[in-house]
């Protein structure tokens, strides 16, 4: 969590750090600071709680003249919200300010070690026992920052992303990661004159550069103003040579495009967001499906024992109905595992195991934690991100990217669909490797995700109707998702979806699972909302309806169109057009989306950055 921004050339640095942090706030908006050191050689801290805006609104700096600083925006883990907690953090000395994005294990023991030595602490963070120990080291061994941070950091046990500042040298910024990203963009003025930009990600660095460096982990950079490139070394004192890559983003991709949130585009994006991630994927012609993770790794994939898939939240859903379809399509067993839970067990790893890691980010510390247990144990590793050049995407030995874009807003929806059919996809490539499908059905089901795009687009267009009748359930406390086979996971999504952004408490059930317990939750002011598409166990969910309408429950139901049984047995219905069984989570999850933005709007809520959460978890 946190965002980090900092810049270092010859513009002035304000505005370059506050559109960053806008850029960034999705990763946190707790509190928001910004450090400076003006021309006059005075470095300056301005901090205030809550979003970015209430930084620009209370503490504007009356000298933007600085064109070197550092900002930040918290997700606070220790600590609470309040200004005194908010970063950049000062050093005892007033030398140095540093942000910092992770959690340091080890603060209180280093924290304690550096009060011995006279050092005094004004917050509760672990991050200002970060800055006070590169002080101490930088005085105690009588070395340059660069130096110092990197030798403080060998003792520091813990995640981090930093970018420090120092007064007395207002013409360097360092910075370092491990376990939490950072990037270094490299840019050139309009006069010709080198500039750094710091980011968490790449969106606060886009609208100036697309060369940029991924600082990997363990790694400590120095940026000098006018140097050509960055210095960097590593924890083991090894020299690194700077690796340039080029952004595929662009700025449009960043902007809301004229809708109220993130999420609402997001969630319209996903026709075309569906069509780039199958395009080049499916060939047409040869009626083929082809992964190069797939072709590149042909055997480990024709020998697979097993496949485990580590995700968190949204990504273990997506997971989960992977898990069906590459088990029915591909004839390999597959386990679906919390990445965090995986992560501390000693689970058994064969050496013919596939583990997949599936994260939007790229960046969830449980999930990036999860993979590096699994390569410990032998396992071929494989990725499903969204973020190109991501921390998880780096850690695999192959993958394929989502491509659906940057999804900015706190709830994932695109990147859901993008992974559903990204495992779909790879179900497909194995199964076409290993003969588990006839040529008829494989051609059928290619065929059938090729249409699912327009069938979202139609599912979008005939459910305009939802912004209505959502205002019905604000009043509720509690709502109950039931879906069968595919659909389970689909339900699970749903409730996760409502209950993070409109704070109702919503459970996710499988339909028959329901009587054997959260039943006894149903009255007449209950909303229980089923995915009941005319397919495969049709017949056990319009059962499933009637034990629930017979205690009085309202029901609100996702059916395929057409249908009259289930709808009229409904309060309220959405539509979706038919598709097969492994295809409908794709269609019956969009109606759902908007259920929940439309509670949640008609709620007051912040859709896109809703309390206590963050779009990246880099912490555990
Ligand atoms: C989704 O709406 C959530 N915000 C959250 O569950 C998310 O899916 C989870 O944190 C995993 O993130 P990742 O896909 O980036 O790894
Ligand atoms: N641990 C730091 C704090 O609480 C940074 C938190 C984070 O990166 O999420 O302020």
């Amino acid at each position: 969590m946190c965002g980090i921004v900092g810049y270092i050339g010859e513009q002035q640095a304000y505005p370059v750090l506050i559109k960053g942090l806008h850029r960034l706030e999705y990763r946190g908006y707790d509190s928001a600071g910004v450090s400076m050191i003006t021309p006059q050689g005075d470095l300056h801290v301005y901090k205030a709680t809550g979003k970015v805006s209430a930084l620009e609104e209370k503490c504007a700096p009356e000298d933007t003249t600085g064109t070197i600083g550092i900002a930040h925006t918290r997700w606070a883990t220790h600590g609470e919200p309040n200004t005194v907690n908010a970063h950049p953090h000062r050093s005892e000395s007033g030398n140095l300010s540093l942000v910092h994005n992770g959690i340091i294990e080890n603060y209180k023991t280093l924290r304690a070690m550096l009060e011995k030595k006279g050092y005094s602490f004004s917050s509760e963070t672990d991050t200002e026992v970060l800055v006070q120990l590169i002080e101490f080291t930088q005085k105690n061994e009588k070395c340059d920052l660069f130096t110092a941070v990197q030798r403080a950091l060998k003792n520091v046990v813990g995640a981090y992303a930093i970018a420090i500042l120092e007064k007395e040298h207002p013409d360097r910024i360092v910075c370092a990661r491990k376990g939490s990203p950072l990037v270094i963009g490299v840019g050139t003025d309009a006069r010709g004159h080198r500039e750094f930009y710091i980011g968490s990600d790449a969106t606060p660095i886009i609208e100036y550069t697309n060369q940029v460096i991924y600082l990997k982990d363990e790694e400590i950079a120095l940026m000098t103003r006018n140097s050509d490139l960055p210095e960097i070394i590593n924890l083991a004192n090894v020299h690194q040579t700077p690796e340039m890559h080029t952004l595929q983003l662009s700025l449009d991709e960043l902007e809301k495009g004229g809708y109220p949130h993130f999420m609402l585009k997001e969630i319209w994006e996903q026709p075309n967001a569906l069509r780039t991630c199958i395009q080049g994927r499916v060939h047409v012609q040869a009626k083929d499906v082809r992964l190069s993770g797939i072709v590149e790794h042909r055997e480990k994939f024709l020998n697979a024992r097993r496949i485990i898939i580590c995700a968190c939240g949204t990504s273990w859903h997506s997971a989960l109905i992977g898990k069906y379809f590459i088990e029915e399509a591909a004839q390999i067993p597959v386990e679906v595992e919390y990445a965090s839970e995986f992560r501390y067990r000693n689970p058994v790893i064969y050496p013919d195991d596939i583990v997949i890691a599936v994260s939007q980010s790229g960046e969830t510390a449980d999930t990036l934690a999860a993979i590096q247990l699994a390569e410990q144990k032998g396992a071929f590793l494989y990725g499903i991100c969204n973020v190109i050049g991501s921390s998880i995407a780096r850690a695999t030995h192959s993958g394929t990217y989502i491509h659906v874009g940057p999804e900015i807003g706190v709830a994932s929806t695109k990147a859901f669909t993008g992974q559903v059919v990204t495992l779909c996809l790879l179900g497909l490539a194995i199964a076409k490797e290993k003969h588990t499908l006839s040529d008829e059905m494989f051609h059928l089901l290619v065929d059938e995700l090729q249409s699912i795009p327009d069938k979202i687009q139609w599912t979008l267009e005939h459910n305009q109707n939802i912004d209505q009748f959502a205002q019905m359930f604000t009043y509720c406390r509690n709502f109950l998702f039931l879906g069968r086979g595919y659909n389970y996971p689909v339900a699970l999504e749903g409730a996760l979806k409502l209950k993070e952004i409109s704070y109702i408490h919503a459970e996710g059930y499988p339909a028959a699972e329901m009587k054997h317990g959260p039943i006894a939750l149903v009255d007449g002011e209950m909303p229980c909302v089923f995915i009941a598409p005319k397919r495969g166990m049709y017949d056990k969910v319009v059962s499933n309806i009637q034990e629930i309408k017979s205690r009085k429950g309202k029901i609100i139901s996702v059916v395929t169109e057409g249908d009259k049984t289930v709808s009229d047995m409904s309060d309220y219905t959405f539509v979706i057009p038919d598709t097969r069984d492994c295809f409908v989570p794709l269609l019956a999850v969009v109606p759902l989306q908007l259920l929940s933005y439309y509670v949640a709007t008609a709620k007051g809520r912040n859709v896109d950055q809703p309390r206590n959460l963050a779009k990246s978890v880099t912490v555990e």
